[in-house]
């Protein structure tokens, strides 16, 4: 008899990302007039650059002649690319990670709902409230959350680990000791960040109770302080408990060309010594045929010295707006956060409205789509997410309708 995965019929609702398109086609259908501005989704605006348009399309040449072309890529990612991921991220940077512990793929995005498949199913997780909805999503489809509670909005099999105002947004070492601890720094979506010391104690606690870490460093690009981890191997003893997740999305702006990768160190093994590096080898090779060869070459290109300062100015136009929105929606009495050392800002939702009324507010009345803090998780109830990743005129326009919405 066939029958549908039944831990997909438990997924609460459509993807946030797609409920909030299908919201703002609806309001577009209707209102032809208006020229609606997102500072929802964190999708890039700024073209490709030079040196990596260049490196595409030299790459694509190659693929046009006999001598040059390609089939299939190695499935865990060319040899040029993953020599230039671990000498340029880690090794010039001090951190001992080599080329076979990183596995290319085609974005951060499938490697974080992935990574679960390598844990047993009796694994416990845990997350930060607010959280991206695909590390829960994804273990929901994976049967491993348990039951869900509507009025709590959460999984009885989940721990979850608020980040609130009252502890600057970085969750506390929980009492009950997940098996795998999801951690996203500089964090989507509240865009406050970890420091070194902070993300220490979590190594720390990782190594001393077995469980593993699945870092997401996305974001990493756009650290501007001192002190913040760029990545989970900064930290003593982390090439025991972790994994690291990383983008070419967010710095680069590859979100339409899309490659990431993910760490996986060698030393890293379960209860019984499994070396898990090996299973996340195992998964790629009957999973994935490999990110194409045009698109590695594109990420071989930000690590040459164009590509490095291109990406550097693409960082620094997104910041410009971060700054824009932080400065004029404090003036506007706005209480914010992150927008420092991440292209996100969470704006705290004024007049204690629910963060969809206040979506739906500012959609109607100003034309501007942001993200509804709710849609992260319980603890984003009254805030709201604005993205740094719209063009200078659009994030400036946004700003002058919600300031002009303040009266
Ligand atoms: C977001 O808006 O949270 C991101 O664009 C999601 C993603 O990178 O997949």
């Amino acid at each position: 008899m066939l029958k549908a995965n039944q831990n997909y019929l438990k997924l609460q609702g459509s993807y946030l990302f797609s409920t909030i398109a299908k919201k703002v086609a609806a309001y577009k259908e209707a209102n032809p007039d208006k020229q609606v501005i997102s500072l929802g989704i964190g999708d890039v605006t700024r073209p490709l650059t030079g040196t990596i348009l260049k490196a595409i399309h030299d790459a694509a040449d190659e693929m046009g002649k006999a001598e040059t072309f390609r089939g299939y890529a190695p499935d865990l990612g060319y040899a040029f690319l993953r020599e230039a991921i671990a000498e340029k991220e880690y090794r010039s940077r001090g951190i001992e990670i080599h080329e076979d512990e990183i596995f290319v793929s085609d974005g951060a995005k499938s490697d974080s709902g992935n990574i679960q498949e390598i844990f047993s199913g009796e694994c416990r997780i845990a997350v930060c409230d607010p959280v991206y909805p695909v590390y829960v999503d994804s273990n929901v489809m994976a049967g491993r959350t348990g039951v869900y509670d509507a009025a709590s909005e959460r999984w009885s099999n989940v721990i979850y680990m608020p980040c609130t105002a009252g502890n600057g947004f970085i969750p506390e070492l929980p009492d009950e000791v997940p098996d795998i601890i999801y951690i996203c720094s500089p964090n989507n979506p509240t865009g406050t960040a970890m420091s070194r010391q902070d993300l220490a104690r979590w190594v720390d606690y990782a190594n001393e109770h077995g469980s593993v870490i699945i870092f997401d460093a996305a974001y990493e690009a756009y650290i501007s302080e001192e002190g913040i981890a760029h990545s989970v191997y900064e930290c003593e003893g982390a090439r025991n408990c972790a994994i690291e997740i990383r983008s070419f999305s967010k710095n680069a702006g590859f979100t339409g060309v899309r490659l990431g990768y993910t760490v996986v160190p060698k030393d890293l093994k379960d209860a019984d010594g499994v070396v898990l590096n090996s299973l996340w080898a195992r998964r790629h090779g009957t999973k994935f045929n490999g990110a194409p060869y045009i698109q590695q070459r594109a990420g071989e290109a930000v690590y040459s010295p164009g590509g490095l300062a291109e990406t550097r100015a693409l960082v620094a136009y997104y910041m410009e707006n971060a700054k824009t929105i932080m400065d004029g929606l404090k003036d506007a009495g706005y209480t914010l956060y992150g927008g420092v050392n991440a292209p996100y800002i969470w704006l705290k939702v004024p007049d204690g409205m629910k963060s969809w009324d206040f979506f739906d507010y500012l959609l109607t009345n100003a034309s501007v789509v942001g993200t509804p803090g709710s849609g992260f998780g319980p603890s984003g109830e009254g805030y709201f997410r604005l993205t740094a990743f719209g063009t200078h005129e659009n994030t400036a326009e946004a700003v002058r309708r919600i300031k002009e919405l303040k009266g």
